[in-house]
């Protein structure tokens, strides 16, 4: 292996820079020639890619976003597409692959190595942590810490005009970004897809916690929820219990973005340095992750079929402490 890539996917997330960062320089470190392909697999089928040196990668550490830009690409969904992205990795002599991204990445990445056997590693880009194989996926820390301190302002304002808000968060289809925000911020109660939303439960709380007289109450909910998004719930809330002064925030976009945190640099570097001697080393069509701190290794196929499990623990915590 003499020339390797590395892409970044689907929705950006914070510490991909400095994953982008750690592939580019050690590669160079093991004799390799590493190629940035830019916008995800769009730029693979356009032939959007060129050599990157150590110094392409100075001061990006502590960036947000990610310098090969991202993209869910529905070109690389065709046969055709695969196709013609093969064919950019064989003028460009590029012999192995890191794609840095979601389920939506590795699913392509899985497809596409089933068609033309090429050597792919992938490295879990997410702030939704939904992934199977890591414990932590990058971005998710920053992520949970950028809800976090939302809501503590949020908290502020609440307590000022003893008010109920519901704050979404972001997540997709699964509930650890509300889960660990909501335990942070001492949360009256957290929605999340991976456990039955009963609004008899949810409101019985709520009036426990106005009687007790507390003067704000946060209700953290995940966009999945299986009872609708916060501004539903609120409205469900509000027809049966409205002695609170009732607010509604999405916290959105301002999950993805911002400095990246001290772990996620961390992990991020390693799990780059990982991934280029995983290549060397002839791992194929697999994850690199970290479980219980060690590295470890997961196929596409398997990480992006089963979710990690939620920590019930923390969800018993909020109940009795929030
Ligand atoms: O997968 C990351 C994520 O931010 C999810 O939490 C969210 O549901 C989705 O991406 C939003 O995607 P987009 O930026 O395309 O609106």
């Amino acid at each position: 292996m003499k020339r390797i890539a590395v892409l970044t996917s689907g929705g950006d997330a914070p510490g991909m820079n400095a994953a982008i960062r750690s592939v580019v320089r050690t590669g160079i470190h093991e004799g390799l020639e590493v190629f940035g392909i830019y916008r995800g697999y769009n730029g693979l089928i356009s032939g959007d890619m060129r050599p990157l040196g150590r110094s392409d990668v100075s001061n990006i550490i502590q960036q947000g976003g990610t310098i090969l830009f991202s993209a869910r690409s529905d070109a690389f969904r065709t046969k055709e597409g695969r196709a013609t992205a093969m064919a950019n990795l064989r003028t460009n002599e590029i012999d192995g692959l890191v794609v840095i991204g979601g389920d939506g990445t590795f699913t392509g990445a899985h497809v596409f190595q089933q068609e033309h056997d090429f050597p792919i590693v992938g490295l879990p880009g997410t702030i939704d942590n939904d992934l199977f194989g890591t414990d932590f996926t990058i971005g998710y820390d920053t992520a949970i810490n950028t809800a976090m301190e939302a809501i503590d302002k949020i908290k502020d304002t609440a307590n000022a005009h003893n008010r109920l808000f519901f704050v979404e968060v972001m997540g997709r289809d699964a509930g650890f970004i509300a889960l660990r925000a909501g335990v942070a911020t001492g949360a009256e109660a957290v929605l999340i897809p991976e456990s039955e939303t009963k609004l008899d439960h949810l409101i019985s709380k709520l009036e426990d916690t106005y009687a007790s007289k507390k003067t704000s109450s946060i209700v953290v909910v995940a966009e999945g929820d299986d009872a609708g998004g916060a501004f539903q719930i609120a409205e469900k809330v509000k027809e049966r219990f409205n002695d609170y002064d009732i607010r509604v925030t999405i916290l959105g976009h301002t999950q993805r973005g911002g400095r990246p945190t001290c772990m996620e640099r961390v992990r991020a570097g390693k799990l780059g340095y990982e991934a280029v001697h995983a290549l060397l080393d002839g791992h194929r069509n697999e994850m690199i992750g970290i479980v219980n701190n060690k590295i470890a290794f997961t196929s596409f196929e398997r990480s992006i079929k089963h979710h990690q499990r939620i920590d019930r623990t923390l969800l018993e915590l909020v109940d009795i402490l929030g």
